[in-house]
């Protein structure tokens, strides 16, 4: 990679277009990397011979990259990524007034669903934190100030979570896998489906690959399934008892007397002071069943799959310049997009080699050695490292990988990395430059002091191996790049494209948070305060 590698290094343009490491077979690339003069929609069928003959005897030629312009060659990538800088097309996602997504806003933002009463979905989700929760590692049960979201939330010994909590907007447009693991998986992987096609949603309930049948429509739905089994973010220590079998590790009495509280029936009855929650559930189903067939964990996961589909938060100044207006952003930004599309080998970042695609994420697993620390998630002796799709496969090269996180509103879903590493889209960024170095350079004095950094040094390092390790077995990784400070500030102002307006607008959000005109079913619906207070919803 030379120092100076950049747009304009001379390289033909269709080269450029080459990028991305895609696996083409051999002839379509020498075809495409001929016929750069066809308009786009012919490069991607097969030519024959003859027409091509005819092409060269006409004196078809590339056109010069210079004279193409930026536009021009983004254009050009573009079209040849089959681009619409909008990947919520063609999907089949609820309004946030479709009465089930209603119901389901209801349930996420409810302390009854937590063991401990003290915990909702939202405490780590807050669509005014970007949907997530704005500081590194996750702080669910028994919070210092449980209202308190955001930057200031402490707990008693630290963060418990091992992970940074991800965005749930957009969420629907997971085709593969969810969480940094990907432990929720599509065993179909149909593009556009959500894991909705039928072959089945594998979930850490089975043993890895098998379907559960349990899992519900989607990724979505299957996700949310999960929280209220997990002890540290909302289950809590002691609430109901693991029924697994040393097979499987379903774990469905926690789910169960959730619902039976909700439902108010069973061992659940009596236990909220208030309690609407079935006319809710019977107006949201349009049923008139009774609570123990219409309250189960099954619609819960439901509802609050469809509250978390509905947030579709895609109109982007990317999308608008994709669909053709070439003023909806900077020109910095579109320096940045070339050399986020552009492979290293022609001069580019290499970017969009793994965050691919209109949703900006291949949905594989990459070991970044982003600098480890934490409670740690069941890997090492100590059981407080965190070896990512590791635990999953048991593949040595999976050990510190992590999913591809999708760049779509990244300005707002900070910090950043599985565990938050970095505060700033330049830190991030200038990680993937040079990781191994970065990662060891790493000052985990910039942390709260009450997180968990006692083996991160080593942990850190042992990641830092596995890239180099990978590196040398030809696993694709991020390469050392050596981009100028204008370049590195080119990409991040590209990054910044990717957010819709909506996402910063506390107005064009509010329906999606719940306010005093809709009823609480349960008075335990969590009101968020920021650290100096103020309320943020
Ligand atoms: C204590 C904080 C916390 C709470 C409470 C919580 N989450 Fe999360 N959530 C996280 C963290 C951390 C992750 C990442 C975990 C991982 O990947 O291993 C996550 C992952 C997710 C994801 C996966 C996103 C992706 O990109 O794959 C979704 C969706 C989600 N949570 C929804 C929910 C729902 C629904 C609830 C309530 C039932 C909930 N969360 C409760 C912290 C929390
Ligand atoms: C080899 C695959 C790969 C390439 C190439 C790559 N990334 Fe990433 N990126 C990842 C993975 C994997 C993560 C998460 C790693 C982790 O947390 O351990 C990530 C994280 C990020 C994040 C943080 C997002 C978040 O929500 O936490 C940003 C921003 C980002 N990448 C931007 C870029 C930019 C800009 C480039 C080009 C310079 C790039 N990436 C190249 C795989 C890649």
């Amino acid at each position: 990679m030379p120092a100076k590698a950049g747009i304009h290094s001379g390289k033909s343009m269709d080269s450029r277009l080459r990028g991305n490491d895609n696996p083409l077979p051999i002839y379509f690339l020498n075809v495409h990397q001929e016929i750069g003069c066809l308009p786009t929609p012919m490069k991607k069928q097969f030519i024959p011979l003859f027409m091509l003959l005819f092409l060269f005897a006409s004196g078809c030629q590339e056109k010069p990259t210079a004279e193409l312009g930026l536009d021009g060659q983004l254009r050009e990538i573009i079209a040849s990524n089959g681009l619409t800088g909008d990947p919520s097309q063609g999907r089949d996602l609820p309004e946030i007034t479709d009465p089930i997504a209603q119901l389901g806003m209801n349930l996420f933002y409810t302390k009854a669903l937590s063991g401990t009463g003290d915990s909702a979905c939202v405490t780590c989700h807050h669509p005014l934190l970007g949907g997530g929760d704005a500081i590194p590692l996750s702080i669910g049960v028994d919070a210092d100030q449980p209202e308190l979201l955001g930057p200031g939330r402490t707990h008693p010994e630290g963060p418990l979570v091992p992970r940074n909590a991800p965005t749930t907007f957009n969420s629907g447009m997971w085709d593969e896998v969810m969480f940094w693991d990907g432990r929720i998986e599509s065993l179909g992987k149909t593009p556009l489906m959500n894991g909705d096609d039928g072959y089945g949603i594998h979930t850490p309930d089975r043993m890895f690959r098998y379907p559960d049948l349990e899992a519900g429509a989607n990724l979505v739905e299957a996700q949310s399934r999960f929280p209220v089994t997990s002890e540290e973010e909302m289950r809590g220590f002691d609430f109901g008892m693991d029924t697994g079998n040393g097979l499987e590790v379903r774990d469905d009495r926690s789910r169960n007397l959730l619902a039976a509280i909700i439902g108010n029936y069973g061992d659940g009855a009596g236990v909220l002071a208030k309690n609407d929650w079935l006319a809710q559930f019977q107006a949201a189903f349009n049923s008139d069943a009774g609570a123990e067939d219409l309250i189960t964990y099954q619609t819960i996961a439901h509802a609050i799959g469809e509250y978390e589909r509905s947030q579709v938060f895609v109109e982007t100044p990317w999308k608008a310049y994709v669909a053709g207006n070439d003023d909806a952003i900077s020109e910095s930004a579109k320096r940045g997009a070339l050399l986020f599309f552009t492979s290293s080998a022609d001069g580019g970042a290499n970017c969009s080699g793994c965050h691919s695609g209109d949703f900006f994420t291949d949905e594989q697993f990459h070991v970044l050695a982003i600098p480890q620390f934490g409670a740690g998630k069941d890997s090492g002796i100590y059981g407080d490292d965190d070896w990512g799709r590791y635990l999953e496969t048991g593949e040595p090269t999976d050990k510190y990988a992590f999913r591809t996180p999708t760049l779509l509103n990244v300005e707002v879903t900070g910090p950043y990395g599985h565990d938050g590493a970095y505060q700033t889209l330049e830190g991030i960024v200038r990680h993937h430059l040079n990781p191994t170095e970065t990662a060891v350079a790493y000052d985990y004095s910039q942390l709260d002091p009450s997180i968990r950094t006692v083996s991160s040094v080593d942990y850190t390092q042992k990641a830092v191996e596995q890239l180099q390790a990978n590196r040398t077995a030809g696993v694709l990784t991020v390469m050392d790049l050596a981009l100028t400070d204008e370049q590195v500030a080119d990409l991040v102002n590209f990054l910044l494209t990717l957010t819709d307006p909506c996402v910063k607008d506390p107005a064009c959000l509010a329906p999606w948070i719940p306010d005093e005109s809709l009823p609480d079913p349960d008075g335990l619906r969590l009101i968020a305060v920021d650290a100096a207070g103020n309320r943020l919803n």
